[in-house]
């Protein structure tokens, strides 16, 4: 068995202690040199005798606190120096932590922070690695599980018609659901399953909306400023998006929600597109993870609260795909708010 190898890499071949212990005898040295120098300066009769006693004291003073000012200013800026790797490796950490899988840190020392950053990005590489594997298992499984479900369903055709095979078809749907799903997020990550087009996104959005008006709570839909909102989008794609949306907004939505409201709204930075319902909210700790593949708030899943965990990721990919994003805007009151970022040039016509 490999024994893991700490400090690994570049050799360490000089320490963050040593360099600290030497800024600190500097700074001691030039100090007391500083003091030393004072108290010399101070019985020199020549100084007396130039000047007067006071005269010659303030100004000895003033020259001490420059001479000390700058003691610290240089050590400030030394380690400020030394730490510096520490600060890169702070932002790599925190890059990792929002899910930026690809972050690696520039080796730049060979101290203890060169050791560090070296065990960091190792780390950061094994995540990788293990998170690659996890999607290709998906994958795998479901490109085989493909053929026994149309086996299944070929059998399903010759099963005598009861109860018995409307519950099987069922679940072999809902199977193909999940797997479809699976493969669509295969799909997008890989960069492929989107067609940017310039166009409207207003009556795309308003129709959509339209179809969910009569199921409970109901939609409406509103546009702030612009009458045609013109983005670079794939509009089949978008469509899925605002339908995993919609459902959710309807499946957690409560006997007394408010209607689910989508607003297409113009910014500087593009557009965005904002779905908000009243139902029962998300825990503001499960907002970053209910992006996750089979993530769901509640892990009991039941046929009636339905659902896999796949919608909110396929939507993810679908937005990135887009060059923008979807997030969750935490909010004091009650219900769900996701919003729709598209970062390309918004053209809007006057409204
Ligand atoms: N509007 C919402 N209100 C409350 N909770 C929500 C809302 N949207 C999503 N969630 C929570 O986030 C989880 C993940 O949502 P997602 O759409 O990915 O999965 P799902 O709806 O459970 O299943 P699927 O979309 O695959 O049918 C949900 O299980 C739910 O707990
Ligand atoms: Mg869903």
């Amino acid at each position: 068995m490999n024994t893991p190898n700490v400090g690994g890499g570049m050799r360490q071949r000089s320490s963050v202690f040593g360099k600290l212990a030497a800024i600190m005898l500097a700074m001691a040295l030039a100090l007391m040199l500083i003091t030393t120098g004072f108290f010399i300066a101070l019985v020199q009769p020549t100084l007396h005798k130039q000047m007067s006693p006071i005269t010659a004291h303030a100004w000895l003073l003033v020259l001490s606190l420059l001479v000390m000012s700058g003691v610290v200013l240089t050590t400030q800026a030394v380690l400020t120096k030394l730490l510096r790797p520490l600060r890169v490796l702070n932002e790599g950490v925190t890059r990792l932590g929002e899910g930026d899988l690809a972050v690696s840190v520039p080796r730049t020392t060979t101290d203890e922070f060169g050791t560090l950053t070296d065990a960091f990005n190792r780390m950061a590489g094994r995540v990788r690695e293990m998170i690659t594997a996890r999607d290709r298992l998906l994958v795998d499984v479901s490109h085989e599980l493909r053929s026994p479900l149309t086996r299944m369903k070929v059998a399903l055709e010759l099963m005598p018609d009861d109860v018995q095979r409307a519950r099987l078809s069922s679940d072999v749907a809902e199977m193909e659901r999940m797997i479809s799903g699976l493969l669509e997020l295969e799909r997008l990550r890989a960069g492929r399953g989107v067609t940017l087009v310039r166009q409207d996104v207003v009556p795309i959005v308003r129709d959509i909306v339209t179809s969910y008006e009569d199921r409970p709570p109901g939609a409406r839909f509103t546009t702030t400023g612009a009458r045609e909102v013109f983005i670079e989008i794939d509009a089949e794609q978008l469509k899925t998006v605002m339908r995993n949306l919609l459902d959710n907004a309807v499946k957690y939505s409560l006997p007394d929600s408010k209607a689910i409201a989508v607003t297409v709204e113009t910014r500087e930075d593009g557009a965005r597109i904002r779905v908000a319902d009243d139902g029962v909210g998300i825990p503001r700790e499960d907002s970053e993870r209910i992006f996750e593949p089979f993530f769901r708030v509640d892990r009991s899943r039941s046929k009636e609260s339905g659902g896999y965990g796949l919608g909110l990721s396929i939507c993810k990919r679908v937005m990135e795909a887009h060059g923008g994003a979807v997030a969750f805007e935490p909010g004091s009151g009650r219900g769900a708010t996701f919003v729709l970022g598209f970062p390309n040039g918004v053209d809007t016509s006057v409204p």
